[in-house]
């Protein structure tokens, strides 16, 4: 394994400390417990890392190779191609349906983590949890799609609230409140608002009525275009889709210009999900110039 990789793959944790590095990489690969549940050494090894570095700004650096030209490839003179991969069957025998949840959510990175505020249909509760099954998928209309694990019969509360009221708000999670969004991922049960939990604060949204998450740089209001749901290959109802279509934007003022488009990175500083209990941070960027025909 590459050592800069390897370092690297240490600091996340996703490898043990004694891994022996000239071991064929695939198989030999292991992951810790705390990938995906943490264990009691969790907070030793919490201890043991660096401060969290609050004045890290977002710089850009030139891409790898600067003078690239069109046919050159990878910028690792070859090293990728002497690599081997392994093929995996989703469905081959014997493997669990957690080896291809931690496979997805740990390969298919950093995905941007919607917090997701919502309103029962009497109105009578809240709800706030953040969902990195997200994506923005077209801008004209403006939509959104979220995964949410289950069915309608079983749903999540974020889920049985946007089916019911057609309506939520999508907040982007950014630094300076990454605790108190990953709690709102508690499972409280349906009608117990996540907003005191996190200490969160609500701000009134325009067009719908759920709230707005004020620290939030940026939030988008929604309203439901409409819900598919999954079944896996025993027939079981396991993932919904929902299309949300965002009709109202909020960005901080600091963090967009005059015409109220871009959104300033450097005020932003989103914060993304990874594997497991890893969350990411986005403060090295590069610029490539798109190529012309
Ligand atoms: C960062 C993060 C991302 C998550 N992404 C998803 C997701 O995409 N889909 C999902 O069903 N659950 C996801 N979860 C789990 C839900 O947040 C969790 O089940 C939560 O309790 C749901 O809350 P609710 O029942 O109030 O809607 C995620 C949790 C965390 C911490």
């Amino acid at each position: 394994m590459h050592r800069a990789l390897l370092r690297q793959a240490r600091r996340i944790q996703l490898l043990p400390l004694n891994i022996n590095t000239r071991t064929p990489p695939a198989r030999s690969f292991s992951q810790t417990s705390t990938m995906f549940k943490v264990d009691s050494d969790f907070d030793k090894v919490q201890a043991s890392r660096p401060d969290f570095n609050r004045d890290q700004e977002v710089t850009y650096s030139k891409p790898p190779n600067p003078g690239w030209k069109q046919g050159d490839g990878a910028n690792d003179g070859g090293e990728s191609l002497k690599k081997n991969h392994i093929e995996i069957d989703p469905y081959e025998e014997g493997r669990p349906a957690t080896s291809n949840y931690k496979f997805l959510i740990s390969g298919m990175v950093p995905r941007p983590i919607a917090l997701i505020s919502t309103r029962s249909k009497d109105g009578t509760s809240t709800n706030l949890a953040p969902f990195s099954y997200s994506q923005v998928i077209n801008h004209d209309p403006p939509l959104l799609v979220v995964g949410f694990v289950g069915s309608l019969d079983r749903a999540k509360d974020t889920l049985k609230n946007l089916a019911e009221t057609e309506e939520c708000v999508v907040n982007i999670i950014s630094e300076h409140f990454v605790e108190a969004a990953n709690a709102t991922a508690v499972n409280a049960p349906y009608g117990v608002s996540e907003w005191e939990v996190s200490g969160l604060h609500q701000a009134p949204s325009s067009v719908v009525q759920a709230a707005r998450v004020k620290e939030s740089v940026l939030a988008i209001e929604g309203k439901l275009v409409e819900t598919k749901e999954f079944k896996n290959r025993e027939g079981r109802k396991t993932g919904v889709l929902a299309i949300i279509e965002g009709v109202r934007f909020w960005a901080r003022d600091d963090a967009i210009g005059e015409d109220k488009s871009v959104v300033d990175l450097k005020v932003l500083k989103p914060i993304s999900r990874l594997g497991g209990i890893q969350y990411g941070r986005t403060t090295d960027a590069l610029e490539i110039p798109r190529p012309q025909f």
